[in-house]
């Protein structure tokens, strides 16, 4: 499978390229990006070819991975997509619900594969205490609720997100947040309500109410102090209380798998479980956060003596 990167920053760079120009099975054909320059930069740094015209990139691969600014990846794997080319999505697909349900759309019309790259889902230690965990739900019965922490610290000196303008403006709801449903959604029945509170900058606290009567809450940021960001995520129900474990394994490593997903899911013309839908549902998990937060009426006031 001939791959092209669509995007130049760091994650585009560092992960996508890196990993498509280590992975023996495939080619890492060239960089995509709008700036001359730092596209020149980015194929260099693998010695692959760069693209500064969409279309002569789309015309020499048969698969794209994108690591693009989330509404710009929506409007760029459409493309993609009506060219014809399977798709390795980053998280979010998009920041609205419309963009998404229009790329879930030219997904299924033109017949191609895609994954939708989630870190920790393919990470063996996470993947194997989620099947632990499915095991004990079989077992005792469904977990009945989990408090997600995730927080990302972009203002610390050297960040290399610092000057990410959609995190910036977007938040950690939209950054860390799918990396938090991506563990929720593996355990817990389809989520139907949501309500939210804001913290400090972009802070926001969610809680999830979930088709079985389960509940979960999910603590979300990008800018949390210096020394206090990090994730970690607690589940419990009748079959105990359990933490989600640190993974060991290294971006790369992990998007070599998605990489691979993506050439079963386009080999069997089978739908993968990370596919385009599933990253819609994250979508619509947030997007109806967004709208609770946006409600002038959301929150019950406590009088102040
Ligand atoms: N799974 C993970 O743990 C993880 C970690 C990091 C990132 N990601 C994902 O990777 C994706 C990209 O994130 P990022 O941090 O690399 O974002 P970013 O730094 O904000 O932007 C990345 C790139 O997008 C380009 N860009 C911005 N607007 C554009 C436009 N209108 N047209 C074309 N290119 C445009 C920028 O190009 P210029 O150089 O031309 O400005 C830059 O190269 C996101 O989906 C993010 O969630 C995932």
């Amino acid at each position: 499978m001939r791959f092209g990167v669509l995007g130049t920053g760091h994650w585009a760079r560092t992960t996508h390229g890196a990993a498509l120009a280590a992975h023996p099975d495939v080619e890492l054909v060239g960089f995509w990006g709008r700036d001359r320059d730092r596209t020149r930069a980015a194929a260099d740094e693998r010695g692959t070819a760069a693209f500064t015209d969409l279309d002569d990139l789309l015309g020499s691969v048969d698969a794209v991975s994108l690591a693009l600014p989330p509404d710009v990846q929506a409007q760029v794997a459409l493309r993609a997509a009506v060219a014809g080319r399977h798709l390795l999505l980053d998280k979010p697909i998009a920041t609205d619900l419309r963009r998404a349900d229009a790329l879930v759309e030219a997904v299924r019309r033109h017949g191609v594969a895609s994954v939708e790259y989630l870190t920790y889902l393919f990470q063996p230690d996470v993947t194997g205490w989620l099947d632990r965990m499915r095991d004990l739900a079989a077992e005792h019965g469904p977990w009945e609720g989990g408090v997600f922490r995730w927080a990302g610290t972009i203002d610390a000196p050297g960040n290399p997100y610092g000057a990410s303008a959609w995190r910036r403006e977007r938040g950690g709801l939209w950054d860390t947040g799918p990396h938090a449903l991506s563990i929720v959604r593996e355990l817990f029945a389809d989520v139907v309500r949501v309500s939210a509170g804001r913290g400090p900058r972009d802070a926001v606290n969610v809680a999830l109410e979930h088709a079985d009567g389960a509940g979960t809450s999910l603590s979300l940021t990008l800018t949390a102090p210096a020394g206090t960001g990090g994730s970690f995520a607690t589940v419990w129900g009748p079959g105990g209380r359990h933490d989600l474990p640190r993974f060991h394994g290294t971006p790369q490593e992990g998007f070599e798998r998605a990489v691979d997903r993506l050439r079963a899911a386009a080999a069997s013309g089978g739908p993968d479980a990370l596919d385009v839908v599933h990253a819609r549902g994250t979508v619509a998990v947030l997007a109806a956060v967004e709208e609770h937060l946006a409600r002038p009426d959301r929150a019950t006031a406590v009088p102040q003596p």
